[in-house]
């Protein structure tokens, strides 16, 4: 039973390449007194990574060169000398990229509740990404019925969630992504209104234009760049921008916004503000179960994108910054005895 792992081997610059990754073998560890060896079945590739990756990227935490890269994962109890943990237990915590995850003392494992979906929820829409669409939206922008909702990255982890969450509150949700197939699966599949690939477009404020013609009273923004500009100067009176992630700025050295941010906020009367999910944690343990109740009610569909096998973990975080995941994009590394 041999472990393999994945390091964080190099600082990237600019866009992550294969050699920011490197393999390794190893034993599989055993577990002292209180200890929990758990089985990965699947890790989690997600945008923040890249910031965590550089030290000059300000996102506050970073990773160590050499270290197994930490990540959220959900696998299964191997062996446990925890009494908080029998072996068979669905888990997830922030565990690493690796097969097997030796986590000391049981620190920061949970156990999942499998009656609220499919085991790997609990990393995407029963957890972060998921929670992270409901502040941001719901929390911190209090959408009203009849509001134009528009949001960017819109089919990826937390983008999905966002336009179905403003839909059950009687908005317009307005969605862009970076393919035609991803716009057809906004309109088809997660029930946006009115979507488009701003890659195509012949620009993206003429896009706005068209797709939101009452104008924007809430934008949530994950791309920055000239996206957020083009949306400032289409804001309602009033409106709401909460800046959950700016993805189209992450691998450049410095950015600067093409327009008088501060000028057209005060123009429109809005707000924006950027939030970082970890400040809004207390209530989580209420979050799965009120999330899993939509979903069962058939309030809200959530699609996972899973790349298979360890050895293809560098490439799927690699293209998901590229955009080619359609949903949260997960690395299956061992069997998923619930499937
Ligand atoms: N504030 C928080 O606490 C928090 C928590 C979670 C996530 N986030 C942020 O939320 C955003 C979305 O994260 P996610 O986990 O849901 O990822 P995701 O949307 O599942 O995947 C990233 C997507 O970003 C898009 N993208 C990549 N480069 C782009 C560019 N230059 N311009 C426009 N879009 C680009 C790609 O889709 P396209 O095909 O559409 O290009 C890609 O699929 C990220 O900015 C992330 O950092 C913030």
């Amino acid at each position: 039973m041999d472990n393999r792992q994945i390091l964080f081997a190099k600082i990237p610059v600019g866009a992550v390449t294969p050699d920011v990754f490197e393999f390794r073998d190893a034993p599989t560890p055993t577990p002292g007194d209180g200890d929990v060896l758990v089985r990965n079945i699947y890790l989690s590739c997600d945008p923040y990574m890249r910031g965590r990756m550089d030290p000059t990227s300000g996102y506050g935490v970073y990773f160590d060169v050499g270290e197994i890269l930490p990540a959220r994962v959900v696998g299964q109890v191997h062996e446990s000398r925890n009494p908080d943990f029998k072996v068979g237990d669905f888990v997830w915590g922030f565990l690493g990229w690796e097969l097997f995850t030796l986590v000391a003392g049981g620190e920061g494992l949970r156990v999942i509740d499998p009656s609220l979906g499919p085991i790997s929820h609990a990393i995407t829409v029963l957890g972060m990404p998921g929670r992270t669409a409901e502040v941001g939206i719901y929390d911190l922008s209090d959408p009203k019925p009849g509001e134009t909702v528009y949001v960017s990255a819109a089919c990826g982890a937390v983008g999905q969630v966002v336009g179905q969450l403003a839909k059950m509150k009687g908005c317009r949700a307005v969605g862009s992504a970076g393919s035609d197939a991803k716009v057809a699966h906004l309109i088809d599949n997660l029930g946006y209104d009115a979507a488009f690939n701003y890659k195509t477009v012949s620009s993206i404020g003429a896009a706005l234009d068209e797709h939101c013609p009452d104008g924007i009273d809430i934008y949530f923004d994950n791309v920055g760049g000239e996206t957020l500009a083009a949306v400032l100067e289409r804001l309602n009176d009033g409106a709401r921008v909460p800046v959950c992630g700016q993805i189209s700025q992450y691998d450049l050295e410095s950015s600067e916004s093409p327009v008088d941010q501060d000028a057209l906020l005060a123009k429109a009367n809005a707000t924006l503000g950027k939030f970082s999910i970890y400040k809004h944690m207390d209530n989580f343990d209420a979050f799965p179960p009120r999330m899993a109740a939509w979903m069962k009610a058939g309030k809200l569909v959530y699609y996972e994108d899973i790349v298979e096998g360890l050895d293809n973990a560098p490439d799927a975080f690699i293209t998901m910054m590229q955009g080619e995941n359609l949903g949260k994009r997960l690395v299956r590394v061992s069997d998923d005895p619930t499937l």
